[in-house]
């Protein structure tokens, strides 16, 4: 469907934006659609939300956590509005939109610290089954994206800062179609290149869904940007030509000691920076940081269905017999990392000492 209405959007930072929201329904991009369909998909019901989830109609960390946000505000929105409902009753549909939204997928914990503020404004009302309920629902939900923008941009200006002068290599999607707007660390790469330091962006293509190919190419080419994709394995090549100046990438979870869940192919590119001596950064907002866990250990690493591998553009790429291991994430270890830019600031090792340090601070 083609959208007309502007819908509900916080103060954007960008022209990109992952979905539109009108009180009663979601208009989601289907991201698997890109770059050759801007299509949307509407969601009315938290199961739809979940679903869109599931399916990566949106992904990217900080998307989910805010798209689980307002799938919260639709569950208990609807539940309200259909049946008179009690407090326990609201009680028992908040637990139920909580287990169904948390479901949707396991690594990025953006997902699970929405859920867990969405939950805390019901708790806070005592559960009242009523319209300021409903308001203070969606309230918290704008807030969230609101942030999230906001952290955008803060993290757009610090890591512009560190960044060297050159060429960056990115991989998977991180701009705004992964972010409530703007990108964190294609938002870097962004600032970064506004202000003449960055000169070009490899793009890692991002196998086997393609978000580097599909999303950050689409992306890039919308604020022109000059970018050149590359099969993930070339980027070792690069770095021995001296073709590469830095990388950066998102996070999905970052564990207390900063060992950091992102994109399976992330540790690849962290041990060859350390090989090549090239600063290796993650940016991601203080709601990707875990401190309930100590190390990248206790990640859990969602594993997708094996024919995101086995097929390419619907077509079947391996014999008929073959099976394959669908890991979306991998575990960089901190040792391997030079820098964490959040929107509290940058921070540097020791990451165990210093992570606690910056988030602490009121931005
Ligand atoms: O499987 P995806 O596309 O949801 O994975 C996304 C990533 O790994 C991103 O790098 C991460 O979520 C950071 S997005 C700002």
């Amino acid at each position: 469907m083609k959208l007309k209405a502007p819908g509900i959007l916080p103060t954007r930072a960008d022209v990109i934006t992952a979905w539109v929201w009108h009180e009663d329904a979601l208009y989601l991009l289907d991201q698997r659609e890109l770059p050759h369909r801007e299509k949307y998909i509407r969601c009315e019901t938290c199961g739809q939300v979940k679903k869109a989830i599931k399916d990566m109609v949106v992904r990217g960390a900080p998307a989910i956590g805010i798209t689980a946000a307002i799938g919260f505000y639709l569950g208990i929105r609807r539940f309200l509005i259909k049946s008179k409902g009690t407090r326990s009753a609201l009680k028992a549909q908040a637990k139920r939109v909580f287990q169904v939204l948390s479901s949707a997928r396991p690594t990025a914990v953006n997902l699970f610290w929405a859920l867990k503020r969405m939950q805390k404004v019901l708790e806070s009302l005592e559960f009242s089954p009523s319209k300021e309920t409903i308001e203070a629902l969606k309230k918290e939900a704008l807030k969230i994206w609101q942030e999230d923008v906001d952290a955008n941009l803060k993290m757009a200006e610090f890591g512009a800062e560190i960044l060297p002068q050159g060429k960056v290599l990115t991989h998977c999607n991180t701009g705004a179609l992964a972010t409530g707007g703007y990108g964190t660390a294609l938002g870097v790469i962004r600032k970064a290149y506004e202000l003449g330091k960055v000169k070009s962006v490899w793009v890692d293509e991002t196998r086997p869904f393609l978000q580097g190919a599909r999303l950050t190419a689409w992306e890039l080419s919308k604020v022109e940007i000059p970018y050149q994709i590359i099969v993930d394995s070339s980027a070792g090549f690069l770095m021995q030509k001296g073709e590469v100046q830095a990388v950066i990438v998102g996070a999905d979870r970052i564990a207390a000691n900063g060992d950091t869940a992102n994109k399976i192919g992330t540790y690849s590119l962290a041990v060859l920076c350390k090989e090549h001596n090239i600063p290796f950064f993650v940016a991601a907002p203080s709601s990707t940081f875990d401190l309930s866990i100590k190390s990248g250990k206790e990640i859990p690493i969602e594993e997708r269905d094996e024919r995101e591998v086995l097929f390419c553009g619907g077509k079947r790429i391996a014999p008929k017999t073959a099976s394959a291991l669908n890991l979306a994430f991998d575990v960089t270890p901190a040792e391997y990392i030079s820098a964490f830019i959040t929107e509290k600031g940058v921070i540097k090792p020791p990451f165990e000492k210093q992570i606690p340090q910056v988030l602490e601070n009121e931005s």
